[in-house]
C-alpha cells in the first residue's frame, strides 16, 4: 500500500511516522491531515514540508466531505489514524473534545473508508484501553477492555467502532495498542519531555502521588516501525499489542533524567495525585514479534539518552512550544496540586 492518508501527522508520533515513511520508503505518498490543535506543530516536520511525496492538509477528521475528497483525489489505499486528543490530564478537566475527535472523528473516517473502499484502516490505539494492572501480569490482545480515564474510554470506544465496521461492513482493519512512547518532538505535557524541560530550567519536577506508578516505555521510532510492519504484513481484522518490555516506576525515570542533565534530586516535588490514576501498565507484545517478526531497535537506556540529547540540542523547538498558551496550561494544571 503506497498511497497513505495519515491523520494527526503533525503530532508527536504521527510526525515521527511521516518522517520515517518519507525517508525510508520513497515509493509512498503521504497525505497528512491534521487540525493543528495545541499538540499539532508543523515545526515537527520542517524539513519535510516541501518533500515531493508529502501533502499537508490543514483540516479536521470530523469533516466527512473533506475526508472523502482526499480519499478520492489521492486514490488513498490505506488510512493510518493517529489523530486524537491524547493527554489523560486534559481529558479529566475537559472530556467533551475527546468524544468529538477520538470517537466522532474515527467514526467519520470509518464511514468514508467504507464508502470509498479503502484497502486498510489502521487504528492507532493504546494499551490504556485495557485499564490498570496490579503488581503481576501483562496485557495481551485478549485482555478485556476496561478503560478508566475519559481519554482511554474514548480510545476504547473508537476501537469498538473500528471492529464494528469490520464485522458489519467487512472493512479491512487493524488495531495497534502501544504502550507509552517517548522520543523527539513529544509535547512537554507528557511525563518525559515535561521533566526534561523542567530539569533543564531548574524548575520543580511535579511527581503525582508516590511516584511508584509504572509505565512500559517504547522509543517512538520503534512504535513507527511496528505500525509499518502491521500495515505491510498483517492480515485484516487482527489486533496487535506493541511494546518493548521496559517497565519503569515514574521516579526511576525522573532520577535518570536528573542524572543525565546533571541536576539535583532536590528538584523532585511530590504533588497531589491524578484522580483515577492507573497503577501499572505492562504489555505483552509477543504476538507482533512472533507473527510479523517486529522487534524494537533500541533499549530503554539507549532511547532515553538519545531523547534527552535531542531535547538539549533542540532548545529552539522546545522554547517555541512552551511559549504562549503552554504557560497558561502549566499554571492552571499544576496550580492546585
Ligand atoms: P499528540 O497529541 O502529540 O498528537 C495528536 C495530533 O492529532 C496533533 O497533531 C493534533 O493536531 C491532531 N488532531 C487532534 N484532533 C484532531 C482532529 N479532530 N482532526 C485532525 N487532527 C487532529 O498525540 P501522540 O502522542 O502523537 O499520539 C498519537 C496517537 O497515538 C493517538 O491516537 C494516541 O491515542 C496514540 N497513542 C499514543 C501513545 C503515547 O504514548 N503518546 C501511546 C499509544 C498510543
Ligand atoms: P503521561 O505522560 O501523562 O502518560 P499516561 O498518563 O498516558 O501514562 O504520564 C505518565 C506517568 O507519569 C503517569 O503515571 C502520570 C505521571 N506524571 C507525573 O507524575 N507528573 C506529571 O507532571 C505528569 C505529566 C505525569
Amino acid at each position: 500500500m503506497r498511497r497513505l492518508l495519515v491523520t494527526g501527522g503533525a503530532g508527536f508520533i504521527g510526525s515521527n511516522f511521516v518522517r520515517m515513511v518519507l525517508s525510508e520508503h520513497p515509493d509512498c505518498l503521504v497525505v497528512n491531515l491534521d487540525k493543528l490543535t495545541y499538540a499539532g506543530n508543523l515545526e515537527n516536520l520542517t524539513e519535510f514540508m516541501s518533500h515531493k511525496n508529502h501533502r499537508f492538509v490543514h483540516g479536521d477528521i470530523c469533516d466527512g466531505p473533506l475526508v472523502t475528497r482526499l480519499l478520492d483525489e489521492y486514490r488513498i489505499e490505506a488510512i493510518v489514524n493517529f489523530a486524537a486528543e491524547s493527554h489523560v490530564d486534559r481529558s479529566i478537566t475537559g472530556p467533551k473534545i475527546f468524544i468529538d475527535s477520538n470517537v466522532g472523528g474515527t467514526l467519520t473516517l470509518l464511514e468514508a473508508a467504507r464508502d470509498m473502499k479503502v484497502e486498510r484502516f489502521l487504528q492507532v490505539s493504546t494499551d490504556e484501553v485495557y485499564g490498570s494492572l496490579g503488581s503481576e501480569g501483562m496485557f495481551t490482545e485478549r485482555t478485556p477492555l476496561s478503560p478508566n480515564s475519559p481519554y482511554s474510554a474514548s480510545k476504547a470506544s473508537a476501537d469498538h467502532f473500528v471492529q464494528a465496521f469490520g464485522r458489519t461492513w467487512g472493512l479491512p482493519y487493524n488495531i495497534t495498542r502501544c504502550s507509552n512512547n517517548y522520543g523527539p518532538y513529544q509535547f512537554p505535557e507528557k511525563l518525559i519531555p515535561l521533566m526534561i524541560h523542567n530539569a533543564i530550567h531548574d524548575k520543580e519536577l511535579p511527581v503525582y502521588g508516590d511516584g511508584l506508578y509504572v509505565r512500559d516505555w517504547l522509543y517512538v521510532y520503534d512504535h513507527c516501525t511496528a505500525i509499518w510492519c502491521v500495515l505491510r504484513n498483517a492480515p485484516p481484522g487482527e489486533v496487535y499489542n506493541i511494546g518493548g518490555c521496559n517497565e519503569k516506576p515514574n521516579l526511576e525515570v525522573i532520577r535518570l533524567i536528573l542524572r543525565h542533565v546533571g541536576k539535583p534530586e532536590t528538584l523532585i516535588r511530590h504533588v497531589k495525585d491524578r484522580p483515577g490514576h492507573d497503577r501499572r501498565y505492562a504489555i505483552d507484545a509477543s504476538k507482533i514479534m512472533r507473527e510479523l517478526g517486529w522487534k524494537p531497535s533500541v533499549t530503554f537506556e539507549e532511547g532515553i539518552a538519545k531523547t534527552i540529547d535531542w531535547y538539549l540540542a533542540n532548545d529552539q523547538w522546545l522554547a517555541h512550544v512552551v511559549s504562549g498558551d503552554y504557560q497558561n496550561y502549566y499554571r492552571t494544571m499544576y496550580a492546585n496540586r
